[in-house]
């Protein structure tokens, strides 16, 4: 524990203050400002949080300067090249890799807890044609809660553990489920001889008597792009997650709350609008303009899948989507014109000194909406696939912060630049 401290002197009145330095196992330090309100009257200013941290956390780390990713201290390229989103999935919920008898468990717990309560079809059919799967989803996963209340206290590790595999398992059945009811599809049942990724794709892909066709080649690819979306410090709708918990809100309605945060096109809808904005351009000619408005200050026009708030220099997911995208394109037939306009984009921005300067390179949404639309996921489950992949990274964030002896309810204050009293005699 250091004793090492950082002085602040306030030059209006000459007093000064000494916070504690707090050191992390690995990556920055932390000035601990928890008292600073107390001792100065004041409150620290920092818009969307670039430079605070809200919590400890031993689940997962990012060096944005050196682009690293680790979930408990098993760096991404390795989890996403040796083992299983289910490995992954289970790192994350227990704290270690499971071994061979334990990754057979749970792999079983996932096909048995695969199915939903027959009352949950109810709520889908309450829902239009063409409503987004997003929508449908997070309805879906806080109506879990009214048929398996006895999560909604977890007192213990055994409750914790069957509340983690009952949320994990459901989700790709309740994420299939939505896309088959916004198609006007028959829904598919999940098999239970089929493998976590696999059953996604077929509740998703399958007609009736089982006729599907299902590639390896496309399977792993997903199961990969699960793995890479499995965790990642505390993004924004890990963010929500944790503020729920801080209230003592149940796992689903945090899941419910993840969802949803995750759906805006500044976070998880990245994928589904890197696609509709290549579609938008639609031709390599077309391109130079678009990076025109990109780098306008007075147009609002962004570049869907470049930048990220800690990469500044490579996404190191993209870096593995992009070996899997070219893996695909022979084999599957992604579509030629949208990558060449997308390769164009790349090239620029890798080169172009507004990008470079600013750190604005390809991440993971970048390359994994090219790879959902090869594998022919439908654009409007782009987020919902974020969504399967993040979840035992949001139940592990909401434990972590439930497992701690006292946990302070989430609760910001604000610079406040409104009226003075104006409230007339009355
Ligand atoms: C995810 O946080 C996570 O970990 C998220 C995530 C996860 O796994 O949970 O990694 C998943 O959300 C990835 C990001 C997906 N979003 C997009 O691809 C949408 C496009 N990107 C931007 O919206 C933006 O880059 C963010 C939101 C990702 C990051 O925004 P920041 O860190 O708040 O950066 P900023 O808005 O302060 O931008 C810094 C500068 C600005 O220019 P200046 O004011 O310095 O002149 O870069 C510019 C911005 O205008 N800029 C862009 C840009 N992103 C930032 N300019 C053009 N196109 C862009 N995409």
């Amino acid at each position: 524990m250091s004793k090492d401290t950082v002085t602040l002197i306030n030059n209006r009145d000459g007093k000064s203050y000494e916070f504690p330095i707090l050191d992390a196992t690995v990556g920055p330090s932390v000035i601990n400002i928890s008292t600073l309100y107390k001792e100065t009257g004041m409150f620290t200013y920092d818009e969307g949080y670039t430079s605070t941290a809200s919590c400890r956390s031993d689940i997962t780390y990012i060096d944005g300067a050196a682009g690293k990713l680790m979930y408990r201290g098993y760096d991404i390229a390795y989890l996403a090249q040796e083992k299983t989103f289910l490995d992954t999935a289970y790192l994350l919920l227990n704290g270690d890799l499971p071994n061979k008898a334990e990754l057979d468990n749970f792999s079983f717990e996932m096909q048995k807890r695969s199915f939903v309560n027959e009352g949950v079809k109810k709520l889908f059919d309450a829902f239009p044609d063409r409503a987004h799967p997003m929508a449908i989803l997070s309805a879906g996963v806080s109506a879990l809660s009214t048929f398996y209340f006895k999560h909604l206290e977890i007192t213990n590790k055994e409750e914790y553990k069957e509340m983690a595999n009952r949320i994990v398992a459901k989700i790709p059945t309740l994420a299939a489920f939505s896309y088959r009811y916004s198609q006007g599809l028959p829904i598919i049942y999940p098999d239970m001889n089929r493998g976590f990724t696999e059953n996604f794709l077929y509740m998703l892909r399958s007609y009736p008597h089982n006729y599907v066709e299902l590639r390896p080649i496309e399977i792993k690819a997903l199961d990969t792009i699960f793995t890479l979306h499995a965790d990642h410090e505390q993004n924004a709708s890990t963010t929500a997650v944790r503020n729920l918990a801080s209230t003592n809100a149940h796992p689903y309605a945090a899941i419910s709350a993840g969802i949803g945060a995750l759906w805006g096109k500044s976070h998880g809808g990245a994928n589904e609008s890197v696609i509709r904005q290549l579609e938008m351009i639609g031709s390599v000619d077309r391109v130079d303009k678009f990076i025109a408005k990109a780098k306008d200050k007075e147009d609002p026009f962004r570049l869907m899948g470049f930048g990220h708030r800690v990469y500044k220099n490579f996404d190191p997911r993209a870096g593995v989507l992009k070996k899997i995208r070219n893996e695909l394109m022979g084999e599957l037939g992604i579509s030629s014109e949208l990558v060449e306009v997308a390769n164009k984009i790349e090239d620029i921005a890798l080169s172009d000194e507004y990008f470079v300067s600013r750190g604005l390179y390809p991440n993971i949404d970048f390359y994994s909406g090219l790879i959902l639309q090869a594998l022919k996921i439908p654009k409007e489950m782009f987020a919902v696939i974020f969504v399967i992949g993040r979840t035992p990274g949001w139940i592990a964030q909401w434990s972590e912060l439930n497992k701690q002896k006292s946990v302070k309810i989430a609760r910001p204050r604000q610079l406040y630049v409104g009226s003075d009293d104006r409230t007339p005699e009355y």
